[in-house]
């Protein structure tokens, strides 16, 4: 009995041998024909040219990963890692266990071959057996021949996977992404294990960790730049971010009057990301009031009170599971204070300088840099600095940082299927490296003052302001991919004003 069956045991019903015939009969044929080529596959097909060109001969398993447990016999929803989900083009409804492997060929290149749990048909046991995994409790999956005709992809069952990994041990190199499935890591690891005797020396386990790791930051650093389809999916997932905005600034004032309004507003904006995609692409942070100066306030158990600004920071994955990532600071009651209104405006400044200075050649670093000396100018102006620390000062790398009190958080990512997207890049192809066009990336700068921070003026504390947008690197500067939301302060007033007097 499985560890899954045995937590369901006393609940569950005996079966006789007469039943399981006759719950496997009498079902109508499955299939009426194979599926249309995906318009992902070629693109996703692009990008594994491009690893195979990179780690010549050897063997690359970039596991889709499986289900995780929630609590005893519930899992979360599958979502597929997002390298496996890259190199295949497999969105929101695809299933888990699944490996990709690139297996070399003696003529060169790689033969993309995906290993899952294909569809076992209904006269299998699994079908009503498994309520895992069965088509009768959890629904259909795809045939090989599904998976081959709509992503161009060689599919075998993932029962061929253990020797197809093993096979050539100790002639061919083998190199996993192991954060994704830790059984497969596993699997690969024993194969090394096994293949030499050498390699269970440390110096072999180093360099097959390190072979690893060089694959996932390969992978990571592929999805800096991205092709023509991934930056429709992220004009999709902005516009569907956009929707939910706008729906939680309908339901503003029923957040006020029911209470609990950070939990409305959470609710409101995730019915409308998982109506519009695949669901959010990370938790939401809704924060009212004194919330806001709190970076990961993803709680979202407070009320929500006429009078307060409400940090929204919240982004919908689409169903290719690219997500977008915008924040806007919303005066509850439609109206900025006025000491609000004089964060905001310092935030805004130094959202428009740092997306001013984005073009092609320009240092990611910049970006920052330009955010961070109009916020310390701001800083400076209010006297919160210490005595006679100056904007030179305070930006100073080794010496300054007196405005990360109030500032403390990056101004910018890249951004795509991963929020925090190409995360395992290196600096000199991240941070230090100099901006292209195709990349996605954000600008979100901010200024929080805790309501006990006895340094800021009285009329600050309790109030965070970010103002974040979605910005594409062109050919000759930038596009805000989410210009479509107001962001001046006015602006966001007027769009709040019409949207509730609807
Ligand atoms: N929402 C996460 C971030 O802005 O980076
Ligand atoms: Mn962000
Ligand atoms: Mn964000």
């Amino acid at each position: 009995m499985s560890e899954e069956q045995k937590k369901s045991e006393n609940r569950s019903n005996p079966t006789t041998d007469e039943f399981r015939a006759f719950v496997k009969s009498g079902w109508a044929p499955r299939h009426t024909g194979s599926p249309e080529r995906a318009e992902v596959a070629p693109y996703a097909a692009t990008r594994r040219d491009a690893v195979s060109a990179q780690f010549p001969g050897d063997r690359l398993v970039v596991p889709a990963g499986g289900l995780k447990v929630r609590s005893n016999d519930t899992d979360y929803v599958f979502r597929p890692h997002s390298a496996f989900a890259h190199l295949t083009g497999f969105g929101s409804d695809q299933e888990p266990d699944a490996v990709l492997v690139l297996e070399p060929l003696p003529e060169g290149g790689h033969d993309a071959v995906l290993y899952f749990k294909p569809w076992g048909g209904r006269d299998s046991d699994e079908f009503f057996g498994d309520t895992r995994y069965g088509e009768f409790w959890v629904g259909g999956r795809p045939t090989l021949e599904d998976i081959e005709a709509e992503y161009g992809l060689t599919a075998r069952s993932i029962d061929e996977f253990a020797d197809a990994v093993a096979k050539d041990a100790g002639k061919v190199t083998v190199r996993v992404v192991r954060d994704a499935d830790h059984d497969v890591t596993e699997q690969v690891e024993q194969g090394r294990a096994a293949s030499s005797e050498k390699a269970t020396d440390a110096a072999a386990v180093q360099s097959a960790a390190e072979a690893d790791d060089e694959l996932s930051r390969f992978l990571s650093t592929l999805r800096l730049v991205k092709d023509e389809w991934e930056i429709e999916q992220m004009r999709l997932a902005v516009a569907a971010t956009q929707e939910g905005f706008e729906a939680v600034i309908a339901q503003l004032r029923d957040a006020v009057a029911k209470g609990r309004g950070e939990r409305w507003v959470e609710g409101v904006f995730g019915l409308h990301a998982r109506h519009q995609g695949n669901g959010v692409g990370y938790d939401s942070i809704c924060a009212g009031g004194d919330h806001a100066t709190t970076l990961h306030w993803i709680k979202n158990t407070g009320d929500l009170e006429d009078g307060e600004v409400l940090l929204l920071d919240a982004g919908v994955e689409v169903d290719s599971l690219f997500t977008a990532d915008i924040t806007r600071t919303l005066p509850v009651d439609g109206t900025f204070t006025e000491a609000q209104r004089t964060i905001y405006d310092a935030v805004y400044a130094a959202q428009q300088a740092a997306m001013e200075a984005i073009k092609p050649g320009v240092k990611f670093s910049e970006i920052h840099d330009t955010a961070i000396r109009v916020i310390a100018e701001f800083l400076h102006e209010w006297g919160l600095l210490p005595e006679g620390v100056s904007v030179e000062d305070t930006i100073d790398k080794e010496h300054g940082q007196y405005h990360r009190r109030w500032m403390v958080h990056g101004t910018s990512h890249h951004l795509g299927i991963d929020v925090h997207d190409c995360a395992q890049a290196r600096r000199a192809d991240y941070k230090d490296a100099e901006l292209r066009a195709g990349m996605v990336l954000t600008v979100e700068p901010g200024l929080y003052f805790k309501a006990d921070d006895e340094l800021a003026p009285v009329e600050f504390r309790g109030t965070g302001v970010r103002i974040e947008d979605d910005i594409l690197v062109t050919e000759d500067g930038y596009e805000n991919l989410s210009s479509a939301m107001p962001r001046t302060a006015d602006d966001v007033e007027a769009w709040i004003a019409r949207i509730t007097s609807r």
